[in-house]
C-alpha cells in the first residue's frame, strides 16, 4: 500500500551536546548503523510520498547518509528547537495531508509500530497522535498529560514539570502523526517560553487542545522501542537492543548462539541452519556464513564469505576473504583482505594470509606468512614458511603448484615459482624457480666434527677452575656490613 497523502519528517539537525562528541548525534552508531540510517530504514516500508530530513550539525555528512536512501534534506541553521525544525521542514514538503514526525535519536522504533500509529491517527480523526510509552524511570523525557483516558491536553518537558506532573510515567517518544493543516497554525502560536529560548514542537500539543482539536496518544507495546539516545549510556542501551534483535532473528533461522549476549552481529550478516556461534564472536559488515559452520570463541569476521561446514577455531581474525566448504582455520589465524581458501584446505595457528589463494586440500598449519601467493591443490606448506613478497618498493607474487611440499622454515623470495610436485628442503632460502618434481635446496651443507663438543667442554672446564678457587678465598663480608 502506498501512502500518497503521507510524508515522513525526521528531525536530525541537533548537535547532541549531552554525548560530548565532535560527531553529530545522529551520526553515532547503534546496531551497526548510524542512528539516522536506522530511522530512515524503519520508515522506508511506509512508502510515504516523501521523506524530509532536517539537517544542521554536520549537515553534509548526514545528507550523505540519507540521500542515497531516497530522502531529501533541508537545512536548519541555527537550530532553534524541534518546533523551529518543523517550520524549516515545511519548506521542503509537497502536498501531503499527514506527516509522521520522528526525532533522529530514537532509532529502535519498528515499522509496524509506525503503521499502527498512522492508522490510529486516521481512524481517530485526530489533529495529532503521539506515540507514548510507559517507563519505570521517565526522567529526561517530556511527559504526556491526559485530560481523559483517551485524549491528551499537553506535553510538558522535564524542565517545566510541576511536582504533580513529575509523577507521570507516560512519556513522549517525540514520534507523532500530525494532520498538517491543523499543525501549522498551532505551531505558529507557539512561543519560545523556556530556558533555551527554543521553539518546542511539544508545545503545539497544548495549543491544539485549546483549539478543541483531538490529540491522541498511542502507547507503544514495547517501551524499549522509543528509547532516545541523549547520552553514551543511552547509546549503549540502544545498541544492546538492536544486537539482541539481530541475534534473535538468526536464532529463529536455525543458528545456535551460545551466551548470546556476548555475540555481536551486524545487521546485514546472514548464517545458515545449524551453524554454531560460540561466545564472544563478532560477525561484522556483509559477512555471509553457510550451513553447519562453527565459529569458535573470540573470532572476528568482517565481510567474510563462508561456505558450508567451515570451522573457524578460536581467536581468528578474518577480513574480506572467502572460505569454501569444509575449510578449517585457526586457532589464531589472521586472514587480511582478499584471500580465497578453497574447499577442504586448512590454515593453522599463527598463519597470516594476504591476497592469497589456497587450493583445495592444501595445508599451511603453523607459523607462516603467505602474501600475494597462489597455491594449488593438496600442497603442504611447512611450519615457518614465509613468502618474502616485498622488497621495500614493490610487492611480488609467489606461485606454488599442486602437490608441492615446502619444508619447514623456508623463505620464498618473490617473484618465484614452484612447479607441480616440487619439493623444497627445510630451511631453504629459495630465490630461483623450482621446476616441477624437482628438489630445491638452498642452505649450507652440514658438517659433523667428531668429538668436537667433548673437547670444547674440557677446555671450558679447565679455564673455569682457577677462577672458582680464587672466588672461594674471598668471603663476601662487605655486603653484609652494608645491610646494617
Ligand atoms: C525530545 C522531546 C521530548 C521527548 C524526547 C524523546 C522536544 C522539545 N522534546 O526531547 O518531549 O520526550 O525528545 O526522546 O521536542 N532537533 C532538530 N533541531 C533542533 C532541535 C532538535 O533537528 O533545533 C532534533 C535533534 O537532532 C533530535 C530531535 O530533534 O534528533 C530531538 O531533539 P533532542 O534535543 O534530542 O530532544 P530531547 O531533549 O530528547
Ligand atoms: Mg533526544
Amino acid at each position: 500500500m502506498s501512502n500518497n497523502d503521507l510524508a515522513i519528517i525526521i528531525l536530525a539537525a541537533g548537535k547532541g551536546t549531552r554525548l560530548k562528541s565532535s560527531l553529530a548525534k545522529v551520526l553515532h552508531r547503534a546496531g551497526g548503523r548510524t542512528l539516522i540510517e536506522q530511522i530512515v530504514r524503519a520508515c522506508e516500508p511506509l512508502k510515504a510520498r516523501e521523506t524530509v530530513v532536517v539537517v544542521g550539525h554536520q549537515a553534509e555528512q548526514v545528507a550523505a547518509v540519507v540521500e542515497p536512501l531516497g530522502a531529501v534534506t533541508v537545512l536548519q541553521q541555527p537550530q532553534n528547537g524541534t518546533g523551529h525544525a518543523m517550520n524549516v521542514a515545511k519548506r521542503a514538503l509537497g502536498r501531503a495531508k499527514y506527516a509522521v514526525v520522528l526525532p533522529g535519536d530514537a532509532p529502535l522504533v519498528r515499522t509496524e509500530t509506525l503503521k499502527v500509529l498512522a492508522a490510529a491517527h486516521r481512524s481517530g480523526n485526530a489533529a495529532a497522535t503521539i506515540l507514548s510509552a510507559v517507563l519505570a524511570d521517565p526522567s529526561g523525557y517530556g511527559r504526556v498529560v491526559r485530560k481523559t483516558e483517551t485524549a491528551v491536553s499537553a506535553i510538558v518537558e522535564e524542565s517545566q514539570l510541576t511536582e504533580e506532573e513529575r509523577e507521570i510515567n507516560e512519556i513522549n517518544s517525540a514520534i507523532y502523526c500530525f494532520t498538517l493543516e491543523k499543525l501549522w497554525p498551532a505551531l505558529a502560536q507557539v512561543k519560545p517560553n523556556n530556558r533555551h529560548r527554543e521553539l518546542y514542537l511539544t508545545d503545539a500539543i497544548a495549543v491544539l487542545n485549546s483549539k478543541g482539536e483531538t490529540v491522541l496518544a498511542q502507547v507503544a507495546a514495547d517501551a524499549r522501542e522509543v528509547l532516545g539516545c541523549n547520552t553514551r549510556v543511552d547509546l549503549a542501551e540502544v545498541d544492546r537492543v538492536f544486537r539482541e534483535r539481530k541475534r534473535n532473528a538468526l536464532m529463529d533461522d536455525g543458528v545456535t548462539i551460545q551466551l548470546p549476549e556476548t555475540v555481536l552481529i551486524d545487521p546485514e550478516v546472514t548464517a545458515g541452519e545449524d551453524t554454531i556461534l560460540e561466545p564472544a564472536v563478532q560477525l561484522l559488515g556483509k559477512t555471509k556464513i553457510g550451513a553447519r559452520c562453527t565459529i569458535r570463541t573470540g573470532s572476528v569476521l568482517t565481510d567474510a564469505i563462508l561456505g558450508d561446514d567451515v570451522t573457524v577455531e578460536p581467536h581468528c581474525v578474518v577480513a574480506q576473504s572467502r572460505l569454501d566448504d569444509r575449510v578449517i582455520i585457526g586457532p589464531f589465524a589472521r586472514l587480511r583482505p582478499d584471500n580465497h581458501v578453497k574447499a577442504g584446505a586448512r590454515i593453522g595457528n599463527f598463519v597470516e594470509l594476504k591476497k592469497s589463494t589456497i587450493g583445495e586440500g592444501t595445508k599451511a598449519m603453523h607459523l607462516s606468512y603467505l602474501g600475494d601467493a597462489k597455491i594449488g591443490t593438496k600442497s603442504n606448506i611447512g611450519a615457518g614458511t614465509i613468502t618474502c613478497n616485498y622488497d621495500g618498493f614493490h610487492k611480488y607474487p609467489t606461485s606454488i603448484g599442486n602437490k608441492v611440499f615446502v619444508g619447514s622454515d623456508t623463505t620464498l623470495v618473490a617473484p618465484v615459482r614452484l612447479g607441480d610436485g616440487a619439493y623444497v628442503a627445510a630451511g631453504s632460502t629459495i630465490t630461483e624457480n623450482v621446476p616441477a618434481d624437482a628438489l630445491g635446496v638452498a642452505r649450507g651443507r652440514q658438517v659433523n666434527k667428531p668429538r668436537w663438543a667433548a673437547k670444547k667442554r674440557r677446555e671450558l672446564a679447565a679455564a673455569e677452575k682457577p677462577r672458582k678457587a680464587s672466588s672461594k678465598r674471598k668471603p663476601r663480608r662487605a655486603s653484609k656490613k652494608r645491610k646494617r
